[in-house]
């Protein structure tokens, strides 16, 4: 067993921070209060190679591994999780889906502009009344021969409004439930596609959130992702992936608390010493960093077994519950350490508690990761003793 990270994990690492540092803060509070989405920062994430981290370079991606993608997330994340959760869904739940079940026609299509920022992706999984209880689908997608028609909602979609491409869950089969679920490829500007208003959010309020509404929306056969019936299954593989994006930008958000939270901790004066040499702040320094380190090897777990082709969905249903866990105990914690100061704008903090919350709600509340949890060690029960 290694934990060392090769030398290309460590340049990405650092290439991510010094984007994040020179390029996602300024204005990142602006872009909070404004709800603004970052179009300029996105173009530039795509020139960099941040869109399209694992797709093939023949595709136009970066042909790096899942490790690469949570370092970058985590960097990313510890300035600004709006803009990491454009990259986490454009990577994990569009371009590797795409690449991994599309047609070569697909790929070539809609590969190169997604991994290269020319346009971002949406995964279009929850509607209205289904949310965790994502078989549910009330979309429909009825077969016309050479065509789809799809009508119905889809709900609480990241890059609603800015996509260019939308992966759409929808029923085509209902005597066949979840196996009669088909994914399909919807382009922006499609007749009878409809973008609702972005959504009001508590946090990670750059990115866009919106509504969807499709009436009779003609799709072509060819933009179906793989066989008939396989939507279903393939949300759920995809969102395996995508639940170690999350997992990561949630390490990040906790750790650029805590790295805010040592720093202040250091500077602040009280009772005629840095606060930090305080036992009640020192002490709330040292859970962060255990509990930080936790989390990042459970991502990085996740990330290897996706990387050698291993069962990773376990793993990554982990790394998302307890890494969401700690950055919302570490984003409070943060505010402790700071005060009043804390409880302002301008320390940033206030914002990553904010931007924590979601983490436990979207790609798979922490319910379900429970869920996905607890059917794998029960499938897999094994008794050491008695
Ligand atoms: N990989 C492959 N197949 C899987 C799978 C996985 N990880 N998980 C389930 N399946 C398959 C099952 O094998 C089963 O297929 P068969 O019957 O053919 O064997 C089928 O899917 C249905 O599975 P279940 O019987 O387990 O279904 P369920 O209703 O009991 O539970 C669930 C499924 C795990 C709870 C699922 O509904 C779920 O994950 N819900 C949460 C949905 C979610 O994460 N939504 C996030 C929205 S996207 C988002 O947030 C993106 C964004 O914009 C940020």
């Amino acid at each position: 067993m290694q934990f060392s990270l090769t030398e290309e994990h460590l340049m990405i690492q650092q290439a991510a921070r010094e984007f994040a540092q020179n390029e996602l803060l300024p204005g990142v509070i602006e872009r909070d209060n404004h709800q603004e989405f970052p179009d300029e920062l996105v173009r530039r994430m795509g020139e960099l190679g941040f869109l399209g981290m694992m797709v093939d370079p023949e595709y136009g991606g970066s042909g790096m591994d899942t490790i690469s993608y949570v370092l970058a997330m985590e960097e990313l994340s510890k300035i600004d999780a709006s803009a990491s959760v454009i990259v986490s869904v454009n990577n994990s739940l569009v371009c590797w889906g795409i690449e991994t079940f599309g047609t070569e026609a697909q790929k070539q299509k809609y590969l190169p502009a997604l991994a290269t920022g020319q346009m971002v992706g949406a995964f279009c999984l929850s509607e209205p009344e289904a949310g965790s209880d994502a078989t549910s689908q009330r979309t429909t997608a009825i077969d016309m021969g050479d065509h789809y028609l799809i009508n119905g909602t889809k709900n609480w979609i990241t890059n609603g409004k800015r996509a260019g491409v939308y992966l759409v869950m929808a029923q085509t089969d209902r005597e066949k439930g979840h196996r009669g679920i088909n994914c399909l490829i919807v382009e922006r500007g499609t007749p009878g596609f409809e973008i609702g208003p972005k959504e009001d959010k508590l946090g990670i309020r750059g990115s866009d959130t919106t509504t969807l509404q499709f009436n009779d929306v003609r799709v072509p056969k060819e933009n179906r992702i793989g066989e008939d019936g396989f939507g279903f299954k393939f949300a759920m593989k995809t969102l395996d992936g995508g639940r170690i994006g999350i997992a990561a930008q949630a390490l990040g958000i906790a750790s650029g608390a805590m790295e805010l939270a040592v720093k202040y901790a250091k500077q602040r004066k009280a009772f005629g010493t840095e606060i930090a040499n305080h036992q009640a702040v020192a002490f709330k320094l040292a859970n962060m960093a255990t509990e930080i380190e936790a989390a990042r090897l459970l991502c990085l777990k996740a990330a290897y077994e996706k990387d050698q082709h291993k069962n990773y969905g376990l793993s990554a249903a982990m790394a998302k519950l307890y890494a969401s866990k700690v950055a919302n105990d570490v984003t409070r914690e943060a505010i402790q350490v700071h005060g009043g100061n804390g409880y302002v704008k301008e320390y940033h903090v206030e914002r990553l508690f904010r931007d924590a919350k979601i983490t436990e709600i979207y790609e798979g509340t922490s319910e379900i990761q429970r869920i996905v949890i607890a059917r794998a060690i029960l499938e897999q029960a094994k008794v050491a003793v008695g």
